[in-house]
């Protein structure tokens, strides 16, 4: 039997005593769980934890490696298997299948790439790529050899990049010369080499050729990914690493100017990842009632969009998927290239029967005309997928009638870059769905709603909203922030004793249903990207006109919540469409493109508290044009710039 068969729940019944058990007796559970896996020697303690420290520790004295259980232990049954299907930006050119030995041999030798370029065990390497298989590789190269890898998300401009691989002293850069989305090119190189001006810890770049575009290369310093190939050995042992050891760090926003980076640790996370990804998504298992195909000999085929740069793309591209054996498919372009239609064309093309997006993608899409959906046969979709941001009814019910033609059920996935792995979501085809709502907490998941004063709401077969925190550790969760533990705790850790806080607020209904309603902190989630205030603020606040700023998102139809920044300006300087257009560059070049606020308003001064802080509330309403309750402003240090901004309102 396959790893993956032998962690799949068959029944609400059987989630049900999965989840009970996961409750009464954690460590039992989870070292049945873990126990299905490879490892080189079984673990002494399965689970050691102080929230008040916050330490966090599983699987302890278990010796193992990740890329083991992902290719080798699959080799004799699943060898030819397609482990990756890649499609390319343009339609034009041809797929990729990578089988499960090919994908073995490509990592293994990758690995002595990095060897011969002296990365050891422990050292980081920031990889920056476009979504082709090569970035799957270079991952799970370093995983083989126990380098750390560091990705930044192939839209992140240099400074981002600079920022992050000093943060945690990078060693080496894996780049692509550059890469079509749509009908653009990216220059990722230059964005590299602007980066690389700042980083004095990286001493090797490996640069994979994705086009025949010259790329300009620094000797001694750069090197191309297939020259390196052709010196390397084929095989490659995987090291043998502790449960413990970190396996990656990956940066996500906080609410002050500095990235976070999240440590993930190899045992827990290939445990929790592989168990998660088995059972909200089902695949090759029996078919879910109501869903089509049963009959169909093929194995599924599982397409999650999300980039490998974002958590999703780490957990539910690469890991979990590899560790249950199953086909996963990559997609380098965008949804609307060569027009609207194209994820549609590549579900029928792939026949993929597991489609896992997000509610801005599914929202952009339904914008479109019908036609493009309907010329394609999405006949082999069994199962579909939202995660990043509250999906609401409308395109909840889109997704569902045209896309999964209402009898694929849609698995709502909540979870967050800290988690590591999904934590309230629907089983596919086994738990009951509900439009809107992630629904039920995981086995070993134990979340609660915290009231105004701090309290947990108990549940009561009622209706309750409020913060959400969790209050047990599961084996995925992120140990620390590299190189700023107290940070960690104070973030996570200190908003509830003795609780994890997600920085979410939830509503549950009377049958323990979950729907998040949000973040209630500094962070804004466009288009499905966790975005600071704070570093779009200090970026727009270094533009010499710039005196003070304030981000706040408002909600917009397809981003889901879009950036209203609110600029104040040094004495004698203008306001105008040019000055606007500057500080949205400069929002661009230091972060990147996805973090331009929509609207710039000029403003004569922000609101504020008298201890100085900034009153964001006041300013999202107005953002929001919902000024009916703004509230008793007349405490306000400046009550007065209220009145102007909301005459002033965009
Ligand atoms: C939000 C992405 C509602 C939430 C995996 C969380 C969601 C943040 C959902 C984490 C969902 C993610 N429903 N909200 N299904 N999934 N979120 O770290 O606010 O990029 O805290 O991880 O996205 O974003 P991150």
């Amino acid at each position: 039997m396959e790893v993956r068969e032998t962690l799949q729940l068959r029944s609400f019944a059987e989630y049900k005593e999965a989840y009970q058990k996961s409750v009464e007796n954690p460590e039992e559970f989870w070292d049945a769980i873990a126990e299905k896996f490879y490892w080189h020697k079984k673990w002494d303690k399965t689970l050691e934890w102080d929230f008040t420290k916050p330490e966090v520790k599983w699987f302890q004295g278990g010796k193992l490696n990740i890329t083991e259980n992902c290719l080798d232990r699959h080799l004799d049954k699943l060898g030819n298997k397609t482990a990756i299907i890649w499609e390319p930006n343009n339609p034009d050119e041809e797929s990729r299948h990578i089988t499960y030995r090919q994908l073995f041999v490509k990592v293994s030798r990758f690995a002595n790439v990095l060897k011969n370029n002296g990365i050891k065990k422990g050292d980081r390497v920031c990889i920056y790529m476009p979504m082709i298989p090569e970035l799957a590789i270079a991952m799970l190269a370093c995983a083989r050899i126990g380098a750390i890898h560091s990705i930044v998300f192939a839209g992140f401009s240099s400074s981002a990049i600079a920022s992050r691989i000093n943060d945690s002293s990078c060693k080496m850069l894996i780049t692509a010369n550059e890469v079509y989305r749509g009908s653009k090119p990216v220059k990722l190189k230059e964005m590299c080499d602007e980066a690389l001006k700042n980083t004095p810890t990286v001493q090797t770049v490996i640069v994979y050729r994705r086009t025949v575009e010259p790329t300009p290369m620094t000797p001694g310093r750069d090197k191309f990914w297939f020259e390196e190939l052709q010196k390397a050995e084929k095989e490659c042992p995987a090291e043998v690493m502790d449960a413990e050891d970190v396996l990656f760090i990956l940066y996500t926003s906080g609410s002050t100017g500095k990235p976070k980076g999240m440590v993930h640790t190899i045992g827990g996370y290939m445990v929790y990842t592989t168990y998660t990804f088995a059972n909200v998504f089902q695949c090759d298992h029996f078919a879910p009632t109501g869903v089509k195909n049963q009959s169909k000999p093929k194995s599924d085929v599982y397409w999650c969009t999300a980039d490998i740069g974002w958590i999703t793309g780490h957990s539910y591209i690469v890991y979990g998927p590899l560790a249950a054996g199953v086909t996963t498919v990559m997609f380098e372009g965008v949804p609307s290239y060569p027009d609207y239609g194209r994820f549609w064309e590549i579900c029928d093309k792939l026949d993929v029967t597991h489609f896992y997006t997000a509610p801005t993608a599914i929202r952009a899409l339904a914008k479109q005309s019908l036609d493009l959906v309907n010329k394609h046969d999405l006949n082999s979709l069994k199962v579909l997928g939202s995660v990043g941001e509250p999906i609401n009814d409308e395109a909840w019910h889109w997704y569902n009638d045209n896309i999964g033609k209402g009898n694929s059920p849609i698995v709502d996935t909540w979870w967050q870059t800290e988690t590591g792995g999904i934590m309230i979501s629907p089983l596919a085809g086994i738990t009951p769905t509900r439009p809107t709502f992630a629904t039920l907490p995981l086995p070993g998941i134990q979340p609660v709603l915290m009231d105004e004063e701090g309290k947990e709401i108990p549940f009561k077969s009622q209706k309750s909203e409020g913060r959400l925190a969790i209050k047990y550790p599961w084996p995925s969760m992120a140990r620390t922030i590299y190189g700023d533990h107290q940070r960690y705790k104070d973030v996570y850790f200190s908003a509830y004793d003795k609780m994890y806080f997600t920085g979410d607020g939830a509503y549950r209904d009377a049958t323990g249903n979950y729907r998040i309603t949000g973040r209630v902190d500094d962070v804004v989630i466009v288009s499905g990207h966790n975005l600071g205030t704070a570093p779009i603020e200090n970026a727009i606040n270094e533009h010499l006109s710039v005196a003070e700023s304030a981000i706040v998102g408002f909600p917009h139809d397809i981003k889901g919540t879009a950036l209203y920044a609110y600029v104040t300006l040094h004495e004698n300087q203008i306001g105008d469409d040019e000055l606007r257009a500057k500080i949205r560059e400069q929002v661009s070049n230091t972060i990147g493109p996805i973090a331009k606020p929509d609207k710039v308003q000029f403003v004569e001064g922000l609101p504020k508290t008298r201890s100085g802080k900034i009153m964001r509330r006041i300013l999202r309403k107005i953002a929001s044009k919902d000024t009916s309750n703004l509230g008793d402003t007349s405490t306000l240090l400046n009550p007065d710039v209220v009145k102007d901004i909301m005459e002033n309102a965009l």
